[in-house]
């Protein structure tokens, strides 16, 4: 094949063969097809598609440039889950010690923050000591003692994602459904799971902005585990404020560890709680809602994940500590009203100008960087009242102020924000 010819093809809207889309790929990881052709392909795909044979060659091409791990030495089903991202998305913190709370062997690999999105990863690095970087071995053997290893994504699975990755974020190729769905899928497939749970987000905050492109990702990508083998379920879930009240990598920590302990915000335990039946569900176990809601409040799901800091190197205590940042800024509310609006692409860009995140690669993370909801979507406020608190090292200038402003707005009518949307299995 010639890569240029390909490129044409899929140019002109035509479906690629199987056999052409893994010479593509594996040249790709190879380095024998180059980023420039690469990221022309990615977006004739962002205008023409793929079909769904395709989307399905493409992720099994995908896979087949790195190992797959071989998770059989862990006893039991072994269950994963992944969100394609968002704002304050700390859910893994919280679910996979809770799921693993209740026996269920969790063997996660998660990843770093993308543009206004937050990564678990950069979250965990901010515990104190916390390792993300584990042996294959060591992975394992911490999943056969504990029952729960949260770690970053070894350089020998999925090649091809981790150049690809880095290329659409630059391309404006990262909000195309088959690429996504390929790329989640083939990192859960190779990290050798046999249930996956996916958290696909919708909203403003979201790579999918609407409902209906959320539900044919979800579907394509539920298709694509269940042909593999892997019980697979999506939930679409509600990305148009951030999730729960803290953005911000140690500000996450803090809420997480706080929900470990029985203190979330009511809203937010009852997401996680039913996030978590239906993680449980795949591993068989059938729970209630309250007998869920028991471990957050039994101590059981904050000794697992304190089991797991310790496993990686962590410290425990101290990790609720109030932020240390230099400067902080408190925006309150210039009227009387219900909040209506906190539009979580523009709080998630916020915080990573406040420091939470990187704007280039090369950046480096502040960890006490972030942004505190005092309020969500829904809420009654009185002028004066604190809507949020923003933390950082740098000073917090009049335009950053502006910018929380004009991300969050008042209604006279109360409005309800409900974080699931939809199950797709
Ligand atoms: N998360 C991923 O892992 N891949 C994508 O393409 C988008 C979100």
């Amino acid at each position: 094949y010639r890569m240029v010819d390909l490129i044409q093809k899929k140019r002109d809207g035509k479906a690629f063969a199987k056999e052409e889309i893994e010479w593509m790929i594996s040249g790709y990881a190879k380095g024998t097809v180059p980023d420039y052709q690469m990221s022309a392909l990615a977006m004739a795909i962002y205008f023409q598609g793929m079909t769904t044979e395709e989307t399905a060659a493409l992720t099994m091409a995908m896979v087949a440039t790195g190992k797959q791990l071989d998770l059989s030495a862990i006893p039991g089903v072994k269950v994963d889950k992944h969100s394609t991202g968002g704002v304050g998305d700390k859910v893994t913190l919280i679910l996979a010690p809770l799921v693993a709370s209740f026996g269920v062997p969790v063997a996660k690999m998660s990843g770093r923050g993308l543009g206004h999105t937050g990564g678990t990863l950069d979250k965990l690095e901010s515990i104190p000591g916390f390792k993300i970087e584990k042996t294959e071995e060591d992975f394992i053997r911490q999943v056969q003692e504990t029952g729960l290893a949260v770690i970053g994504q070894s350089d020998d699975l999925v090649k091809a994602d981790k150049l690809l990755y880095a290329l659409r974020d630059v391309t404006a190729t990262v909000d195309i459904i088959p690429l996504i769905a390929s790329s989640v899928m083939s990192k859960k497939i190779a990290a050798g799971a046999d249930a996956i749970l996916l958290d696909v987000t919708v909203g403003d905050g979201a790579f999918m902005k609407n409902i209906e492109d959320a539900r044919v990702l979800a579907r394509t990508m539920v298709d694509l585990g269940k042909s593999v083998g892997r019980q697979t379920i999506a939930v679409l879930t509600n990305m148009s404020q951030p999730l729960g009240h803290a953005v911000g990598n140690r500000n996450e920590i803090t809420e997480a560890v706080n929900t470990l302990d029985g203190k979330g915000s009511p809203a937010f335990r009852e997401f996680i709680a039913e996030l978590a039946q239906l993680m449980l569900s795949l591993a068989g176990q059938e729970k209630s809602i309250p007998e869920i809601l028991e471990h957050l409040d039994n101590g059981k799901a904050r000794a697992k994940f304190d089991e797991m800091v310790l496993a990686q190197g962590g410290r425990t205590d101290g990790l609720t500590e109030a932020l240390k940042a230099d400067y902080q800024a408190e925006v309150k509310a210039e009227a009387d009203g219900f909040i209506s609006a906190e539009k979580a692409m523009a709080i998630g860009v916020l915080a990573m100008k406040l420091g939470a995140g990187r704007a280039t690669k090369a950046d480096s993370i502040d960890f006490e960087a972030g942004i505190y909801l005092e309020k969500k979507v829904g809420d009654l406020v009185q002028t004066g009242d604190v809507i949020a608190r923003l933390y950082s090292n740098k000073p917090i200038t009049d335009e950053l102020m502006a910018e929380a402003k004009a991300a969050i707005e008042l209604s006279d009518e109360a409005s309800s924000h409900k974080e699931i949307l939809e199950v797709i299995r």
